[in-house]
């Protein structure tokens, strides 16, 4: 046997040698960012050692080192004193995806995905819950143990309220979850098997980042483009390994602000038949029914799971949402969801569904938009001529930054400036390394005052470039 093949037989991970094109280093450093997006690197895993890649490819124990070097600037691998160089474990952080603000007391918040603070939510509840404990019939019902799926009564009542506003669905499809959140982790945890693999865009919600991660499921990133998840990137990967889900937000990715394209969906819905997939379609991010797509539960209801929540519109701290699903997955789901907490409280249930269905309610979503609408406009004002994406009742903005901007530093300065931002790190699924881009938050601020002075400020940050760090010694 030659040195070569020798050598090949024993490497963990070999490049395909026909795919190098160009510098041989960064076809390799290439081939690694592919293996690692794929799923066939896993976080943690230990590279070839590199006298050994190099006699395998035939090439210098120099060209591998620097594209191993390579690799590691671009943060898809570390290396350590001792133990060589492995894949980079972001993965086995946990994922900061608080939703209470770090900005403190002075700062503009620009980093939390919330509704727009109104006094007027507090006196709503407030009038919901006067006119709740004038009706003893609901009060008394609260009391008993609910179904898993949660109170026939609000099932429909929800239902109504979703098919008023474009999203047509029966009461008998959704089961009660204590918000958004909880509806990612039930549809994980009862429809995977621990070990599986399950997809969602490189950049997603980091709470689903990390129920996939707590359920010890393989979670695959699919790169996007500006239409949303492409599908030639999806089928790559289906070819490759059996995936058994793809969580998607269609109509406004957290925290990119695409909308995918109606092409697009019918794209993915057709590779879901191919493949078998299920698609999990996180509609937290509530957008206007006059801006939304055609929802994938409409497309391949036979096959999609969609979650509601109130969070967005009423207030988060109500932990009260829904998830759709084919009536043949409902048993499954209660099941799962009856392991967990038996059901979601009747009380909060009445509560809600009460409030929601209130002409007040409407206008204050109503006034959520037009208000998102005059935040927008600000947004286009301040950062006019820079490359950001936004969708027009979206509650961020996706800015990637110029050239020489690097994530860490447009964060810091701003702190430095009082504007707090979040970091891109917890949105990255998988080891991929983060964009130089941050996500911009319109909502925090109570009035459009303050968020016109916090965009000031990036904006002015934006034209004078990050300052020089200091020489390396
Ligand atoms: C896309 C997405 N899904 C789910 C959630 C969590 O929603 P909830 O607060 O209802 O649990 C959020 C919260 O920001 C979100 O952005």
């Amino acid at each position: 046997m030659s040195i070569q093949a020798r050598a090949r037989s024993r490497c963990s991970w070999l490049p395909e040698l026909d795919t190098l094109s160009g510098p041989i280093y960064k076809s390799v450093a290439d081939a690694l960012a592919a293996s690692i997006a794929d799923g066939t690197l896993e976080p943690g895993a230990p590279l070839p050692p590199q006298r050994l890649l190099a006699d395998a490819l035939g090439v210098t124990v120099g060209t591998v080192t620097r594209a191993y070097r390579e690799a590691e600037r671009r943060g898809l691998v570390e290396a350590r004193v001792g133990s060589g160089t492995r894949v980079r474990q972001v993965g086995s952080q946990t994922p900061d995806f608080h939703h209470l603000s770090k900005a403190d007391g002075d700062s503009i918040d620009l980093s939390l995905s919330i509704p727009i603070p109104s006094t007027t939510r507090a006196q709503q509840l407030s009038q919901t819950l006067t006119k709740l404990s004038s009706r003893p019939d609901l009060i008394a019902q609260s009391l008993s143990y609910q179904p898993e799926q949660g109170s026939p009564a609000q099932r429909m009542q929800l239902a109504q309220w979703l098919t008023a506003q474009e999203l047509p669905m029966s009461g008998e499809e959704l089961i009660l979850t204590t918000g958004g959140q909880h509806a990612d982790f039930l549809a994980l945890q009862t429809l995977i098997r621990p070990g599986e693999a399950v997809a969602s865009d490189a950049l997603t919600y980091p709470g689903m980042i990390a129920a996939a991660r707590q359920l010890g499921l393989k979670h695959l990133p699919v790169p996007m483009d500006r239409e949303g998840m492409r599908p030639d990137a999806l089928e790559k990967l289906c070819q490759r390994q059996r995936i058994r889900l793809i969580y998607l937000m269609p109509e406004h990715n957290n925290p990119t602000a695409i909308q995918m394209s109606e092409a697009r969906r019918r794209a993915i819905v057709e590779l879901a038949r191919r493949y078998d997939l299920l698609i999990l379609e996180d509609g937290v991010q509530y957008v206007s029914p006059a801006l939304r797509g055609t929802p994938f539960y409409r497309l391949a209801p036979e096959r999609s799971l969609y979650i509601f929540s109130v969070s967005k519109i009423l207030a988060g701290g109500l932990r009260f949402g829904a998830l759709r699903a084919p009536t043949a997955l409902i048993p499954q789901l209660s099941a799962g969801l009856r392991a967990e907490c038996w059901s979601t409280p009747g009380l909060m249930g009445a509560a809600v569904c009460e409030w929601l269905t209130s002409p007040d309610a409407q206008e204050l979503i109503d006034w959520q938009w037009r208000e998102l609408e005059a935040r927008h406009r600000l947004l286009e004002q301040h950062l006019a001529g820079y490359d950001f994406l936004a969708h027009p009742c979206g509650f961020q903005a996706w800015l990637h930054l110029p050239d020489p901007w690097r994530a860490s530093d447009f964060i810091t300065q701003a702190a430095s400036r009082g504007v707090t931002l979040v970091s891109p790190e917890p949105f990255c699924v998988g080891s991929q390394p983060a964009p130089q881009a941050v996500r911009i938050c319109l909502t925090p601020p109570p009035h459009r005052e303050q968020l016109g002075t916090g965009l000031q400020r990036l904006s002015e940050l934006l034209a004078e470039g990050p300052r020089p760090s200091a020489p390396l010694v």
